[in-house]
């Protein structure tokens, strides 16, 4: 990464498409154009466990939902601010922070803005760099983090707090935004409930950050980078059918991230009309096991070699083995036998035999059942919020690998009379520090630029939240929502803690019910689409158009 000497020039060569993307200067809903003040609604309620969330946030729970409407300019003093990039890389980060630059300088022109590196332990580490004119010139609307850097530590520990606020004093800090995903917002929140308590007046505000797209809810129509990711990996997926069509020889296993939701898979499914696309929450609810999807698509596979098209293209979330039932309850028990303290004080190469020895007699016989890299996986890499790191395992390969075998016996038994030969993609890293899309470019200046405005307003422990964005940006909503409003209990590294309820895909929704009615046909009769690379100049029916979940969602 690159740390940066705010007095020095920058010396990397841009290409020509960032020098003209510089220029582009972002659309801001008239909402947050001109003075603005919080119209604020009723007190609200956490989604779940309403007693124990209130118990564990009493100072920062049930505030009401903040929507910005015109109100009278009003000179304001100046102040500082701090700013945090949580997580994995979404596009858009940098314009959230050139969002939260121009609107501080448009309070006024004495606010600073300053950027914690390598994420949240830059706070507690107090590694920092002051945000100036010239360095967020060179970052707007640039893909990457690479401004600040970002990372994965996880705030939670009283004295990691304690050490922020050092700095945070140190540097005549009143607030700071943490832009980040569910895990990262929820402890945003455990953060600005522990200031409040103690009165120390730094405000916490959150921003929604994943290309998962796993933290919407009623409040929260999209997570920012989604848009542009799903783009990405769509254009990669429709130059693939078509090669595919045009070399008629591969079926091609292409691997989407997005962690537990399948949000990514199925939007990429809507946007290029794959043969297959395999959706997580759908095969936990009807209660699939790793042989029933590996039939079907040995099905599809079969069906279509009879009609002379040995080739095809398959969608994977890379979520999908926690799903499969049977593994779902063998991760639980994993993760109950990984929490103890005996269970952390195993040496590595030691752990598949404590843990073996310490499963029920079902979850042995189905770790047992699972190749070895898999079952390695999933008992011994955890990130730190304690999810498995789902991404590292290659389910594309152990589908295909399971296919080749089920058309093996097909073929033996005269079900089957084609020919399979397979390729496999991951799409992940690739298309997480794409150049932001339009939508993204907008949607994350107008997220950070009201996030200044929640601070202005004194709010803490609320997310920055911009809605009605299927309509023109000018006509964007703008406001806040309270943390505690989208958090429940659940079960995290053998305990419950409060978190920000994830949303998975819903098999009764609109973008869902959209796939599954067209599936079928997509399967048989090639229907693939090619979106192409995304475009930031041209019909606005080109560039501007919101993501077809959040198009279908908003019907
Ligand atoms: P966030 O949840 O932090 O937004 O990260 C999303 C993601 O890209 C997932 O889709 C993926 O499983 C994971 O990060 C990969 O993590 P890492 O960057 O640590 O390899």
């Amino acid at each position: 990464m690159v740390i940066h000497n705010n007095d020095k020039e920058m010396t990397v060569k841009k290409s020509s498409l960032q020098e003209a993307r510089s220029a582009y200067q972002p659309k801001l809903p008239k909402a947050l154009k001109g003075a603005v003040k919080a119209s604020e609604g009723a007190p609200t309620q956490s989604v779940g466990n309403q007693d124990e969330i209130k118990a564990l946030f009493p100072n920062t729970y049930g505030m009401p939902v903040v929507e910005f409407v015109p109100g009278e300019a009003a000179a304001a003093e100046a102040f500082n601010v701090g700013v945090i990039l949580s997580g994995g890389q979404a596009p858009g980060g940098h314009n959230v922070i050139s969002g939260l630059f121009d609107g501080l300088k448009s309070l006024n022109p004495d606010c600073r803005l300053y950027g914690f590196l390598m994420g949240p332990g830059g706070l507690v580490d107090h590694k920092y760099i002051e945000i100036t004119p010239a360095l967020i010139d060179e970052y707007r609307n640039t893909g990457g983090f690479d401004i600040i850097g970002s990372g994965r530590t996880k705030l939670e520990e009283v004295d990691q707090f304690e050490s922020g606020i050092k700095i945070l004093r140190e540097l005549g800090i009143k607030a700071l935004v943490i832009i980040g995903g569910d895990d990262s917002n929820t402890n945003a929140c455990v953060l600005a409930e522990y200031y409040a308590a103690k009165n120390y007046g730094v405000q916490v505000i959150g921003c929604p950050k994943t290309i998962d797209g796993d933290l919407k809810n009623d409040q929260i129509e999209t997570s920012f980078g989604f848009d542009t990711a799903c783009k990405t990996y769509s254009e990669l997926i429709g130059n693939i059918e078509r090669d595919c069509n045009s070399a008629r020889k591969y079926w091609h296993f292409v691997k989407l991230m997005g962690r537990s939701a399948s949000h990514i898979a199925l939007e990429c499914a809507l946007q290029t009309q794959p043969n297959i696309c395999l959706i997580s929450e759908e095969v936990e609810a009807s209660g699939q096991s790793l042989d029933d999807i590996v039939s079907y698509i040995a099905d599809v596979v079969a069906k279509r070699a009879e009609q002379g098209n040995n080739f095809g293209t398959v969608l994977i979330p890379e979520g999908i083995i926690e799903f499969i039932p049977s593994i779902k309850k063998l991760i639980g028990e994993l993760n109950d036998v990984l929490a103890t303290d005996e269970a952390k004080g195993i040496a590595r190469e030691n752990q598949i035999d404590y843990v073996k020895a310490h499963l029920s007699a079902d979850n042995l016989a189905q770790f047992n059942s699972l190749p070895i890299d898999v079952a390695s996986q999933l008992a011994l890499d955890r990130d730190p919020h304690g999810n498995v790191q789902v991404s590292l395992i290659e389910t594309e390969k152990l589908l295909s690998r399971m296919v080749a075998a089920k058309l093996k016996g097909m073929k033996a038994e005269g079900k089957y009379c084609g020919k399979f030969s397979a390729q496999h993609h991951f799409f992940g890293y690739e298309g997480r520090c794409a150049t932001p899309s339009n939508f993204d470019a907008d949607y994350c200046y107008s997220l950070g630029y009201n996030a200044t405005r929640l601070i202005a307003e004194g709010k803490t422990g609320y997310m920055s939240v911009i809605k009605n964005t299927t309509a023109p940006a000018e006509n964007w909503i703008a406001g806040g929502v309270p943390i505690t409003m989208m958090m429940n209990l659940e079960k995290r590294s053998g305990k419950m803690k409060p978190v920000i309820r994830k949303a998975l895909v819903e098999t009764d929704g609109a973008p869902f019910k959209f796939f599954a009615a067209n599936r079928e046909k997509w399967a048989y009769e090639d229907c693939y689409t090619y979106p192409g690379p995304i475009q930031y100049w041209g019909p606005s029916e080109v560039c501007d158009l919101p993501t077809k979940t959040l198009q279908l969602e908003k019907q």
